[in-house]
């Protein structure tokens, strides 16, 4: 279907993600009404040019200092942060103004699997207000539809394997993943304690398995270094890291249901071996057992576009939160007509 109303747009978080997002959007031609940031020097800016283009006519204003009330939009866009308990303050702004929310904070794509009472509360904020509230981003299509297509054809499900490999050693993460490390301060640090990364991709077999109909019964996650028994090159560092070092983090998540079948989970971020490329594979072990196996040739790009791609879905979601597993895979927007 093609549609011809044009949503009408707010970004809220205007760092690399909200102003990708809101090119995007500009080049659907769907209006960009107003943009908040947290104080500091993007407030005042114009939006076009915090996104690398001419003035857009759009002053990113202060979400502190904000007035909320009369804000004419469809859809907030916020990309924050990835903890839900850092956004509630925006999430309250931008549902009690009567805006459905997509969040890009990797926690809202599943929000009942990191706090059962967060979720409550943005989910009664949403129906207090009549509107919907989402998370989505790259996962949606990589890692939680890819996850749920490959058991479509399966007459009975065993067990669920994810696996996936995500080049760190040329990014500025390193640290985040404990590149270089030594195996004591690995443990003691990325081992022990949540940090950035910690806690947040166990929800994705959670979500593919809820999305399937099952009943999460238990959820283990496990991070430790990855080790090589020989040196690997690692571009950011510039240096190689030696066997018995830190490579970086593998995610190991193990998830238990109700009905018996269990999905695992192992997410490596780490620096690669030549030929290597980023990529996330699904199997099911089953009747029949099958694979599934993503390549994304540009992360950054598809995380924004999902967004956008979602803009219809939740304005016709019911109210509440919404997760990318029930609004049906995600579809392009390519037919629709742009200016
Ligand atoms: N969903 C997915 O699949 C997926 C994929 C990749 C990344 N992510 C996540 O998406 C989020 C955004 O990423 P990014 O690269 O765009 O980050 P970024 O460049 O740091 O942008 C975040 C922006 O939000 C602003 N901000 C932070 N906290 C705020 C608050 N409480 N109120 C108002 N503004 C606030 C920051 O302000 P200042 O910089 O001015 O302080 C910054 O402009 C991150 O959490 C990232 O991990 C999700």
């Amino acid at each position: 279907m093609i549609h011809s109303a044009k949503p009408r747009i707010v970004i809220y978080g205007v760092g690399l993600f909200g102003t990708m997002t809101a090119q995007l959007v500009r080049a659907r031609g769907w209006p960009i009404v107003a943009a908040y940031n947290r104080a500091g020097d993007k407030v005042g800016k114009d939006l076009g040019v915090l996104a690398g283009e001419e003035p857009w006519g759009i002053c990113v204003e202060d979400s502190d200092q904000a007035n909320f009330s009369g804000l004419e939009a469809d859809v907030a866009i916020m990309a924050t942060t990835d903890r839900l308990a850092q956004n509630m303050t925006g999430y309250a702004r931008m549902l009690g103004a009567g805006l459905n929310v997509i969040c890009h904070g990797s926690e809202a794509y599943f929000a009942r699997g990191i706090d059962m009472s967060l979720h409550d509360e943005i989910d009664a904020m949403a129906k207090a207000n009549g509107v919907s509230f989402l998370g989505t981003g790259v996962w949606d299509y990589s890692r939680i539809w890819s996850g749920i297509l490959v058991a479509g054809p399966c007459q009975n499900i065993e067990r669920l394997f994810h696996k996936s490999i995500t080049n760190i050693g040329e990014s500025k993460y390193t640290d985040v993943v404990g590149i270089g490390f030594t195996q004591e301060k690995f443990a003691e640090t990325i081992g022990k304690v949540p940090g950035p990364i910690g806690g947040i991709y166990k929800t994705i077999p959670q979500h593919v398995l809820y999305g399937l109909g099952y009943t999460i019964k238990d959820v283990t996650e496990k991070r430790e270094p990855v080790l090589y028994e020989h040196p690997v090159w690692c571009a950011a560092l510039d240096k190689n890291i030696e066997p018995g070092i830190s490579a970086g983090t593998r995610i190991v998540v193990n998830v238990t249901t109700d009905e018996g079948v269990t999905a695992s989970a192992h997410i490596e971020l780490r620096v690669f071996e030549a030929g290597e490329e980023d990529n996330m594979l699904w199997q099911v072990i089953g009747n029949p057992s099958s694979d599934l196996r993503t390549v994304r040739r540009d992360s950054g790009t598809a995380s924004a576009a999902c967004m956008v791609n979602r803009v219809r879905d939740i304005i016709a979601a019911p109210p509440g939160i919404n997760l990318v597993c029930e609004l049906g895979p995600i579809k392009t927007t390519a037919l629709e007509p742009t200016p």
